[in-house]
């Protein structure tokens, strides 16, 4: 029966030819073919440009033990001949559950390549003659998927279930985008642990010399891997104004992919990144396979505890990996290309699905003036053996009922919907980096947070409270205990939580970015979603849009967020590049709203927020998000209520937006129309060069006039020294008429526009 189909297989005429397929407005053409020892090649062009010269596609398996016939040692690098070509197109118009605009349109077309590649295993017959002189012909099939669109490529590995490809082991995926010359690029260091760094610029051959300096090796939890080696989403710029961005789409079941730069001094990828105690040097024996040539990046995956990068069972398929190209900036941002390549909505009902404004017990621990913990009187704790009713408390617990109280007042007059309570559970005592695996319960209140009576108490004047739920990485802790816990949240009515993952990951060995971390990210979004729980997951795996198929999945941090600006400061341009790499696939819950920023004028931290006011502002429509923190307290708002009326108008979710103007890590301006509204935001963020940004109000509806209220950075306004600047302008506009603001360094401005 097996040579019955092997033969059939075999008879399959193979093919050397090579295929092609346009964009649907035709800017775009992919190519594909196979060179001569059988390895896969692509090629890119933009209007007849290169994007992505010729590079080689494959991936290098592993020897595994259970293996039989030795069949996991034949790697999917070469010796493919192609045996069937498909080429389709889809059109199609959907409708997000949330997001930056009503209906999103899915045109692409598609090339669907099955490769096959033939090879023989000695097999002993059994009748006498010598073992292994008898060779059994076997085949493996694969099939590369290419879809173009307009705005970019993606493409996967798709691996049928097939006789000889059940079960197989990945050293390496070796993907290439050989980039087609020294590109400006806006990258962070390659970690399998954290993406809270800072955005570097520079050239391509310039990223080898910077990687020292540009790793965070104060974070938690760092795993760098190469000099060269920097995360997706990857933004570019050509000599001649091709905007290039490389990242990946439904990145499920599968590890997070990284990039490792060859140039010209690369002698084998994967070598050691010198200096400081984490430095990680995960395959000490480099690949086999050539070095391609400079100005190449190849995929690097993200191990597990072993060192594998992704254990498979057909059929299955890898992510999707997205080039995405314009000559124009503002195409990057408005791209709804890494959506597009993600499945459909898995969830019959998202009515329980909702966009959030939220506030929380947050800000002032962040910055040091209070405490997640409850007493200070354990040098470590275990769970099961105290009686909190006992312990002394100390005075700096900050989730106790009368504090938690004035943040569920304050939301309730601004109309805020939740209020995030960070250090309501017992366990913050010895919570990071302890490699203490029953950290949390997520069920046990400490003394001073009555759960019953502060949820009754919000539901009372229309707000919920948002459940936070720190793992400190410790996720079987967290996966034996969350039935438990997403009960107790329907039980009192929560319908959201932040997740947390600080730390290095336990079980120890395993990586934030691993195959088996990317599911339980996953696993916890679909059980949420069992309990109408939407997630906002903080150090989680950068996403890839997945948020398409799972609409609960409402948020997650993977970025230097605002908190940095308590550890330090981020860059004033650091929010003028994000939403081109980072927010690429899915928002980032920033927790923006920073008013007073020099954090020494009610604390004892001296860091400070390189923001203005305005610029504050306008971060609630450059940084898209259906869910938007206003971050600073209450008490900081008060002082400056005029101002804080934009954070109680602004929307977040969106019929309609508009990039208007954008330069990565220079500025973006961006005009969103309310869901079903016909109201108006319009949001203008800038670096610390300051920005003129002209508007034309060609997008209003004709006819009609509107009432304009325009927040402004003062003349003299500047992030450093007079952050707290601004003007804030009424009149009557209507369609056809042009703004001009003037941003100050650091500095942007938010307007509202309400038809009248
Ligand atoms: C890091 C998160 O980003 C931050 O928002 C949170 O407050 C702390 N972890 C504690 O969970
Ligand atoms: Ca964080």
């Amino acid at each position: 029966m097996k040579r019955i189909l092997l033969s059939v297989l075999l008879a399959m005429p193979l093919m050397a030819s090579a295929g092609s397929v346009k964009s649907p407005n035709g800017n775009i053409e992919l190519k594909f073919s196979v060179d001569g020892t059988g390895r896969p090649v692509y090629e890119m062009t933009y209007k007849g440009r290169a994007v992505v010269n010729p590079s080689f596609l494959g991936l290098e398996l592993a020897k595994d033990k259970h293996a039989s016939m030795g069949l996991n040692e034949n790697d999917l690098m070469d010796g493919f001949a192609i045996a069937k070509e498909e080429t389709s197109t889809f059109d199609e118009t959907w409708k997000p559950v949330w997001g930056e605009t009503a209906t999103i349109r899915n045109h692409y077309n598609e090339l669907a390549v099955t490769l096959a590649k033939e090879f023989n295993i000695p097999k002993y017959t059994g009748d006498g003659t010598a073992p292994g002189t008898f060779l059994e012909p076997h085949q493996r099939r694969i099939i590369i998927r290419f879809r173009v669109y307009d705005d970019g490529i993606g493409f996967r590995y798709e691996f049928p279930q097939q006789q000889d490809l059940n079960y197989f082991l990945i050293k390496e995926e070796h993907s290439e985008f050989s980039m087609a010359g020294d590109h400006t690029a806006w990258w962070l260091p390659g970690d399998y642990d954290t993406q809270e760094q800072v955005t570097q610029q520079t050239k391509l051959s310039e990223i080898r010399s910077r990687m020292q300096e540009a790793v965070n090796w104060g974070n938690s939890s760092v795993a760098v891997f190469s000099p060269t080696g920097v995360q997706t989403s990857l933004q570019m710029k050509s000599d001649d104004g091709l905007y290039i961005n490389i990242h990946e789409a439904a990145c499920a079941d599968y590890a997070t992919m990284h990039l490792e730069l060859v140039d010209a001094q690369t002698k084998a990828l994967t070598t050691k990144l010198g200096g400081g105690s984490n430095a990680y040097t995960p395959n000490p024996t480099p690949s086999a396979w050539p070095v391609p040539k400079p100005f190449t990046f190849v995929s690097h995956l993200t191990p597990d505890a072993t060192g594998l990068k992704g254990a498979m069972q057909t059929p299955c398929q890898t992510p999707w990996r997205t080039v995405m190209v314009s000559d124009d900036a503002r195409d990057m941002l408005s791209s709804n290309l890494i959506l597009n390549l993600n499945e459909p909505c898995a969830l019959d009902d998202v009515s329980w699905i909702h966009p959030t404004k939220y506030c929380g017990v947050w800000w002032e621990m962040i910055v040091g003036r209070g405490s997640w913990h409850y007493t200070n009187d354990y040098p470590s704790i275990h769970l099961d053996q105290i009686d909190w009713t006992k312990v002394k408390p100390n005075s700096t617990h900050k989730a106790n009922n009368e504090n938690v109280k004035r943040y569920i007042d304050f939301a309730a007059k601004n109309g805020l919907d939740e209020v995030l309570v960070e250090g309501w559970n017992v366990g913050w005592e010895d919570w990071a980096n302890m490699w203490k695996r029953d950290v949390f319960d997520f069920v046990t209140p400490y003394p001073d947070f009555d759960i019953k009576m502060l949820n009754d108490y919000a539901h009372s004047k229309g707000v919920k409270l948002l459940m936070h739920h720190e793992t400190s990485s410790s996720t079987q802790n967290y996966e034996r205990h969350l039935e438990d816990a997403f009960n107790l949240m329907n039980k009192y009515g929560y319908d959201a939580v932040k997740t947390g993952y600080v730390g290095d990951i336990i079980p120890r060995g395993d990586h934030h970015y691993s195959q088996s971390m990317n599911n339980h990210y996953l696993y916890v979004v679909k059980e949420a979603a069992k309990h109408h729980i939407m997630v906002n997951a903080h150090e989680a795996t950068r996403p890839t849009g997945l948020c398409r198929t799972y609409p609960n999945l409402v948020g997650n941090e993977s970025a230097r967020g605002t908190e940095y600006e308590a550890f330090g400061g981020s860059n004033p341009d650091h929010t003028c590049i994000l939403p081109f790499t980072r927010l690429q696939g899915g928002p980032m819950d920033y927790t923006p709203g920073i008013f007073v920023t020099k954090l020494s004028e009610w604390s004892n931290n001296t860091s400070w927020a390189r923001i203005t006011i305005a610029g504050s502002l306008a971060l609630y429509l450059t940084m898209y998000s259906p869910l938007q923190m206003a971050a600073d307290l209450p008490e900081n708002y008060e002082k400056f209520d005029d101002a804080f009326q934009f954070i109680r108008d602004v929307a977040c979710d969106w019929d309609e937006s508009i990039y208007l103007e954008a330069e990565p890590a220079d500025y973006i301006t961006v005009a969103r129309k309310a869901k079903g509204t016909d109201n108006w935001f319009i949001g203008g963020k800038c670096d610390e060069n300051g920005h003129q940004s002209v508007i034309k109000l060609d997008f209003l509806d004709k006819g009609r006039q509107y009432d304009c209220t325009i927040y402004a950075d003062a003349k003299d306004a500047h992030y450093e020294t007079n952050p707290q600047a601004y003007t804030i302008t009424k009149k009557t506009v209507k369609a056809g008429q042009t703004l001009k603001l003037q941003e100050a360094p650091g500095g942007g401005f938010a307007i509202s526009l309400i038809a009248k």
